[in-house]
C-alpha cells in the first residue's frame, strides 16, 4: 500500500479535530438551549401556580365552597395558557381546565414539587407541581405550559448544524490541505537539494532559512551532517590516492632494476646486486601494505583492541630492546629509564608494543650518528608517561600541526632514504586514543624532539 503523505495526514487530522469541536459544540449548544427554555417555562410556572395557590389560599379561608368558581374565574383571564388542574390529597379533583381536560395531562407519580416533560396528545408539555395545604387539608396544583414552539426552534437550531457541517468540513479540509501544503514547502524544498548532493558536489550545502524554526535546525542539522561525510570521503579518498602513489614508486623501482640489470648485468655479481636492490624495495612494500592494512582494519572498526591487564614498563622495556639493536646500527647512544615498579593498564600488549617502537623507529631515523635517544617511564595523576627523547633533526613549526595525518613526512626525499612512508604517527596516534590516551609532542628543529605518550593506568 502507498503510505499516506505527511500532508494528507496533516489534513485528515485537522477535519477530525474541526469534526470533533463541531459535534462537542452542536450537542452542548442544543442542551444548553433546551436547558435554558427550560428553566424560564419553569419560573413562568412557578410565577401561575403562585398566583393559583395565594387564591386558593384566600377562598379556603374565606368561603371553600366557591373555590372551583373561583379557580375558573382566575383562570379565565388566561385563555391561551389554560393549563390547570388541582386536586386533594386523595386524588379528588377540585378543578381542571378545559385544555388540561382536552389533553388529559395525567396525575404525577411524585405528589411532592416538582418540573417535568410530558407528551400529551401529540402535544409536548412542560409540567410543574407544587404541593400546598390549607386549613388541614393538602392539594396539589398541577399547572403546564406547551412547548412545541420552543422543540421546533431547537429542531431548526438543530438543521441548521447539521447542514452547515458538510459544508463546514469541506471548506476546513481543502484550507487544511493548502495550509499543510505551505507548512511543507520548504521541506520539499530541502528533500529537493538533498537529492541534488551526491559524490561529485559533496561540498555543496543546503540554503538555511533564517526562520528560528525546526527547518532552520533540520537544514543546520543536515549541513553539518554532510560536513562530516564531505571530510571522512575526502579523507578516504586522500588516503586511496596516496596509498596508491605509495605503491607505485617501489614498484617502479623494481621494474626499472629489473629492466636495467637483464639488459646490462654480465656477471653473476651484477645480477645479486639488482637482486639486493628488488629485495630492499621488496622489504619496504610489504611493510606498506602491513600498515595500510593495519589502518584500513582500524577504519573499518575489524581492528579491535584486546582488553588485557598490561604492565606498560614490561611492554615499553621489550620495545627498547628492538631499539637498541637500531640505535647500536647507526651508532647513537640509547638511554632506558624505566621504573622498575609495575604499572598496570588496561589494552593490548601487541599494539602498545608497536606504538612504543613507531616512536623509538622515529627517534633513531631522524638523529644523525653521534646523537642519543633516551627512553623514560613516570606515573602522574592516575596516567604513566612514556617520553622518547632525541637530539635529532627536530620538527619545524609548520610541520608539527601534520605529522599525524597519514603519508605526511616533513621531508619526503630524506623519509623515503630511511624506508619512511609517513604512517608510523597516524598509527602511534590511532592506539594511543584506543587505550583512552594521547600522544604529546615538542621540538626545536636542529636541536632534538621529545614525543609523550600519556595511558590512563588501572585504578587498583
Ligand atoms: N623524532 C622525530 N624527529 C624529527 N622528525 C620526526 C620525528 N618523528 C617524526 N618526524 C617527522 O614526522 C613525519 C611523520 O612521521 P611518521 O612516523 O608518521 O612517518 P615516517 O617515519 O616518515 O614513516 P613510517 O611510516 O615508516 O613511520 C616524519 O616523516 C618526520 O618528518
Ligand atoms: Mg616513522
Amino acid at each position: 500500500m502507498k503510505p499516506i503523505s505527511i500532508r494528507l495526514r496533516l489534513t485528515a487530522w485537522y477535519v477530525a479535530v474541526l469534526l470533533a469541536s463541531l459535534t462537542l459544540f452542536g450537542v452542548a449548544a442544543l442542551l444548553t438551549k433546551k436547558k435554558g427554555i427550560e428553566k424560564s417555562v419553569d419560573e413562568s410556572l412557578e410565577g401561575q401556580a403562585a398566583g393559583v395557590e395565594e387564591v386558593m389560599g384566600r377562598v379556603l379561608e374565606k368561603e371553600p365552597a366557591r373555590l372551583q368558581d373561583e379557580l375558573r374565574e382566575h383562570q379565565e383571564l388566561r385563555e391561551q395558557a389554560d393549563f390547570l388542574q388541582v386536586y386533594d390529597q386523595d386524588g379528588h379533583w377540585i378543578y381542571r381546565s378545559r385544555l388540561m381536560t382536552h389533553y388529559d395531562v395525567p396525575v404525577p407519580v411524585k405528589a411532592s414539587y416538582s418540573a417535568y416533560n410530558v407528551m400529551s396528545v401529540d402535544l409536548p408539555l412542560r409540567v410543574l407541581v407544587r404541593p400546598m395545604s390549607a386549613g388541614g387539608a393538602t392539594y396539589r396544583i398541577q399547572v403546564a405550559a406547551p412547548m412545541d414552539d420552543f422543540y421546533d426552534a431547537i429542531d431548526r437550531f438543530k438543521w441548521m448544524v447539521l447542514l452547515l457541517s458538510p459544508v463546514l468540513l469541506v471548506l476546513a479540509s481543502v484550507g487544511g490541505y493548502w495550509l499543510s501544503g505551505r507548512a511543507l514547502a520548504p521541506v520539499d524544498k530541502i528533500t529537493r537539494a538533498a537529492q541534488q548532493i551526491n559524490s561529485n558536489n559533496l561540498a555543496k550545502r543546503l540554503d538555511v532559512p533564517r526562520s528560528g524554526d525546526e527547518l532552520q535546525r533540520l537544514s543546520q542539522t543536515l549541513n553539518h551532517m554532510l560536513d562530516r561525510l564531505e571530510a571522512s570521503f575526502n579523507r578516504i579518498t586522500q588516503f586511496t590516492a596516496d596509498a596508491s602513489h605509495e605503491l607505485r614508486t617501489p614498484l617502479a623501482l623494481m621494474r626499472t632494476t629489473t629492466e636495467v640489470s637483464l639488459r646490462t648485468s654480465q656477471t653473476i655479481a651484477d645480477y645479486r646486486e639488482a637482486q639486493k636492490e628488488i629485495l630492499a624495495e621488496l622489504e619496504r612494500t610489504s611493510s606498506l601494505v602491513e600498515k595500510l592494512l593495519l589502518l584500513a582494519r582500524a577504519d573499518a572498526g575489524v581492528e579491535t583492541m584486546r582488553r588485557d591487564v598490561v604492565n606498560v614498563a614490561d611492554c615499553l622495556r621489550d620495545a627498547c630492546e628492538d631499539g637498541k639493536v637500531l640505535a647500536e646500527a647507526k651508532h647513537l647512544t640509547f638511554l632506558e629509564d624505566i621504573d622498575a615498579k609495575k604499572l598496570f593498564i588496561e589494552g593490548d600488549s601487541h599494539a602498545l608494543h608497536r606504538l612504543f617502537l613507531v616512536l623509538i623507529d622515529n627517534a633513531v631515523k631522524y638523529t644523525p650518528t653521534g646523537g642519543s635517544v633516551s627512553v623514560s617511564l613516570t606515573q602522574s595523576h592516575g596516567s604513566c608517561i612514556a617520553e622518547f627523547r632525541d637530539t635529532g633533526i627536530g620538527i619545524s613549526a609548520d610541520d608539527m600541526p601534520q605529522i599525524f595525518e597519514r603519508f605526511y613526512r616533513a621531508d619526503k626525499a630524506r623519509s623515503r632514504e630511511f624506508g619512511g612512508v609517513g604512517l608510523g604517527l597516524s598509527i602511534a596516534r590511532w592506539v594511543a586514543e584506543a587505550h583512552k590516551g594521547s600522544i604529546e609532542v615538542q621540538s626545536t628543529p636542529g636541536t632534538g624532539s621529545v614525543f609523550r605518550v600519556h595511558l590512563p593506568l588501572l585504578e587498583s
